[in-house]
């Protein structure tokens, strides 16, 4: 039996991974989350009412709270994916980006030191990272579990920080932490703020489709649900104090990418073929902007028996679908804020 502190839950991947766990196993889940812009209640609709499960709204910083929670709910497991995620904003408030993403980290793991016995084996911390981590790569090779760090942006800075913290309570004081580091995700529930659902929402109302720099930069996708199935294995069988890399050797220009949408968002939408494409804008490119990011998820396969289990052309159509399907939820979050938001990360580029 596990009772899980899933932190971050009412966000796009903390959303799918609860629902996961509650419709897989019969863990207690209890979702700690702020609700920031990119936490929506929302999301989790469907197990508002599931008996396992617990919603609790507060700050992964609010040391009084995790001590709360801790006691209360018994906890046995800490799944930690609460984090401000967007690179774009970590340029405009890096300090944001040091708050969650370093010190409520370590606000979090000083509570699993607090509240869990000195050299436990059946409790364990995990934490959700990035690939961003590793840095920008060139044309060629793949991001290893031994590749140094070497962070570029605000966000992957203050995610390397994190990741740094977490080996160092490993090391020092024995907590039992186990870590993976995830390539781009997709799917359903994202923030129209990332590329993916940006592109859907302003391919539907005939908006320009922003491409930073030449669209040239690479990224490597997964399937949402693809990055639960990994974490689930990773919970079950990882290794205490591994990290594991996970990916979808799923490699896409950015460019190609939006293509790719327009032509199904055409098809879909009854458009004439081509006509989506013509919304194509090269703007300003983003700051210090990694070029490549590739995973080799070998590890994980091979010690874990994990791979991705669809193609990027049928996750792609189940994505768009869903976007198209669920207008009350874009509309809500794509409302208020969100203009503001958009105004003043596009309005100069
Ligand atoms: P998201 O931005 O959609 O959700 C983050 C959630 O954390 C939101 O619900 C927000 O309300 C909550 N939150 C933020 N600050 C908080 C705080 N101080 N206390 C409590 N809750 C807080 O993010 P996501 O895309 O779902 O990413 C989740 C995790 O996975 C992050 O740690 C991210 O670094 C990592 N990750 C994301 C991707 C990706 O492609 N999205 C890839 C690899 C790793
Ligand atoms: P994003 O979804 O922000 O994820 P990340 O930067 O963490 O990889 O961006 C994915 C890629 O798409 C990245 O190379 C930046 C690019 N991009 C655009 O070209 N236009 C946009 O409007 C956005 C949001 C991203």
């Amino acid at each position: 039996m596990k009772n899980i502190l899933l932190t971050g839950g009412a966000g796009f991947i903390g959303s799918h991974l609860v629902k996961w766990l509650l419709n897989k196993y019969p863990y207690k889940v209890v979702n700690l989350d702020m609700l920031t812009y990119a936490g929506n209640l929302g999301n989790l609709q469907e197990v508002e009412q599931h008996p396992n499960y617990v919603f609790e709204k507060g700050d992964i910083g609010n040391a009084q709270l995790l001590d709360r929670i801790m006691e209360e709910h018994a906890i046995t497991h800490v799944i930690h994916l609460a984090a401000e995620s967007h690179v774009d904003r970590s340029i405009v408030d890096p300090l944001a980006f040091v708050q969650t993403n370093v010190l409520g980290t370590v606000q979090l793991l000083n509570a699993c030191r607090r509240h869990w016995p000195a050299g436990t084996s059946d409790r364990l911390f995990y934490h959700v990272s990035t690939d961003e981590v590793y840095g920008s790569l060139p044309s060629a090779g793949y991001f290893v579990e031994s590749t140094p760090y070497d962070p570029r942006s605000p966000y992957s800075a203050s995610k390397a920080a994190s990741d740094h913290f977490v080996r160092a309570y490993f090391h020092t004081y024995g907590l039992p932490v186990v870590l993976s580091n995830c390539s781009n995700n997709y799917g359903p529930y994202q923030f129209p703020e990332k590329l993916i659902p940006l592109m859907i929402n302003n391919i539907k109302h005939g908006n320009p489709l922003p491409v930073y720099g030449q669209g040239l930069n690479i990224r490597d996708w997964l399937w949402v649900e693809d990055h639960c199935a990994a974490i689930d294995v990773i919970l079950h069988g990882g290794k205490v104090g591994e990290t594991y890399n996970i990916g979808g050797m799923n490699e896409w220009k950015n460019i190609d990418l939006v293509h790719l949408l327009c032509h199904t968002m055409d098809h879909k939408l009854g458009r004439k073929e081509g006509e989506s494409a013509k919304l194509i804008t090269y703007v300003k490119d983003r700051a210090g902007h990694d070029l490549r990011y590739a995973i080799d998820p070998g590890k994980l396969r091979e010690h874990l028996g994990w791979s991705p289990s669809i193609d990027f052309e049928t996750g792609l159509a189940r994505t768009v679908d869903w976007y198209l399907d669920n207008e009350a939820w874009l509309e809500a979050v794509t409302s208020g804020a969100y203009l503001d938001y958009y105004q003043h990360q596009y309005a100069h580029r």
